[in-house]
């Protein structure tokens, strides 16, 4: 099938080369000539592991390739918008230009025969609206919702592996059987293997995903929250976790406490979900994700608190030793990364931070000037008065005690993902703290 895929990001330039591998003709096409250049030469714009892979191994084929020129989506039958849905600068609902723009640039291309593809995550309504969109420039092309739901970290997999695929049909019957025909046609394999397909309308396709990623990050701000009242009694809240994850009805993903969440996904949902519930008047029914948001932002302040605590009250002249930018492991995005807020705040109030990250170092030296970044942990921790794990990167979870202790100024430790193990850190002499953990 020829696709094209509007906007080259983590979502989009992911999904073009997971899209050619399995056989489809497909275009990405982006405004930034940088990237699109980058793309067509076989390199990533980003770190996602197993994505230079698939991506050099689709060029190889022939099948894929990227431009910044709209018209070449002429001859292609479905176009699938990836483009990016940031919270707006001075609120909190999501800012739509982007999807605006994608389907403009898409309207004098279009045919009535093609499909267009939703996978951007959107506040409910926006699928309807672009359906008008389309209509008012006389465009009779299909339109249907796909929400994405892969992970950073492991977003080639998510996309070609996906645990179900979520199709949000128009109402109109024959507009609905020529967008189900191209969904499935795009995801025969996967339909193959039998992955679930959910049916809905746009605006239960919209709310799934906005709901899935609220309940995730209200899973994450319940067991962050249960660390605080661990926090408050000696309790350990790893123990709870998993004591409560072994109840098939709980889980165990997503219970490990520490900083909190981040990244360009849950934050900005939860805020985004928040401000559309309230212009359609049912405020009160997502009342509680504002605590789940204080309590994630909670955690980031604790962190800060207790490393004041930890270095004599003062952060003057301290040197402080930050291992991990990113928001989470095995990705290079910093969006809303505690790590990367913590240094900060920690860095204004008059310490001397010296940042690592596997990846993230150049992001981080561009982005704040103000920190000081090290090649690997060994040497940012060098003379430091205090270390702070914040991205539990393998090479941090896997770091030798007894060679970081000869290095630092003081073996004093504060472990922000609770990702090491507390007796073997004492036993080399460290100061241990971690979160929600005696
Ligand atoms: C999230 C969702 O997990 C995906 O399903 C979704 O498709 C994606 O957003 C999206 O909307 O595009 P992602 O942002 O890549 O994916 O990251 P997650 O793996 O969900 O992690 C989010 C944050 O939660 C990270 O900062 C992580 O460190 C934190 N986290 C996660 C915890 O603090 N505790 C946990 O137990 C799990």
């Amino acid at each position: 099938m020829k696709i094209t895929t509007v906007g080259c990001g983590y979502l989009g330039a992911v999904y073009a080369a997971s899209m050619a591998s399995i056989g489809h003709e497909v275009l990405g096409l982006d405004v930034d000539q940088k990237k699109v250049d980058d793309l067509n030469a076989g390199i990533p714009p980003f770190h996602e592991p197993g994505f230079e892979k698939v991506l050099t191994e689709a060029l190889a084929s022939g099948r894929l390739r990227f431009s910044t020129d709209y018209s070449d989506a002429e001859d292609y039958r479905a176009h699938v918008i990836c483009v990016g849905t940031p919270q707006q600068v001075d609120a909190a609902g999501a800012d739509l230009t982007y999807v605006h723009a994608a389907v403009d640039s898409l309207i004098p291309h279009l045919d009535d025969t093609d499909v267009v593809l939703g996978r951007s995550t959107v506040p409910v309504g926006t699928a309807a609206s672009l359906r008008d969109r389309l209509r008012a420039a006389g465009v009779n092309a299909a339109l249907a919702w796909n929400p994405e739901f892969l992970r950073e970290g492991f977003a080639v997999k998510d996309t070609l592996h996906p645990d179900r695929i979520v199709y949000g049909l128009p109402d109109d019957a024959e507009e609905a059987a020529r967008a189900r025909a191209a969904l499935d046609e795009m995801y025969a394999p996967m339909l193959e293997v039998e992955t679930p397909v959910v049916v809905g309308n746009y605006a239960t396709a919209e709310l799934v995903k906005v709901s899935a990623n609220s309940f995730l990050a209200t899973k994450i701000s319940f067991i962050n929250a249960v660390a605080e009242v661990c926090e408050a009694t000696g309790a350990d809240v790893s123990v709870i976790a998993e004591a409560i994850g072994l109840d098939d009805r709980i889980g165990p993903k997503f219970l490990r406490a520490g900083i909190g969440f981040g990244g360009g996904c849950l934050p900005k949902d939860i805020r985004a979900f928040m401000a559309r519930a309230g212009e359609l008047g049912v405020t009160e029914a997502l009342g509680f994700l504002r605590e789940v948001d204080h309590v994630n932002n909670r955690r980031r302040d604790h962190v800060v608190n207790i490393a004041r605590r930890a270095l004599g009250g003062t952060f003057t002249d301290k040197r402080v030793a930050v291992l991990g930018a990113t928001f989470k492991p095995d990705s290079d995005d910093t969006r809303q990364s505690p790590a990367l807020y913590i240094a900060s705040k920690i860095s204004g109030r008059g310490a001397n931070v010296v940042i690592t990250d596997p990846v993230a170092n150049e992001r981080v030296h561009a982005e704040r000037p103000n920190l000081e970044t090290a090649e690997d942990a060994y040497a940012a921790a060098a003379g430091a008065d205090l270390v702070l794990l914040l991205t539990e990167w393998k090479e941090f979870r896997e770091l030798d005690p007894v060679r970081l202790r000869e290095v630092v100024g003081t073996a004093h430790l504060i472990d922000g993902r609770n990702a090491l193990d507390p007796e073997t850190w004492r036993a080399a002499g460290w100061t241990y703290e971690s979160m929600g953990r005696p």
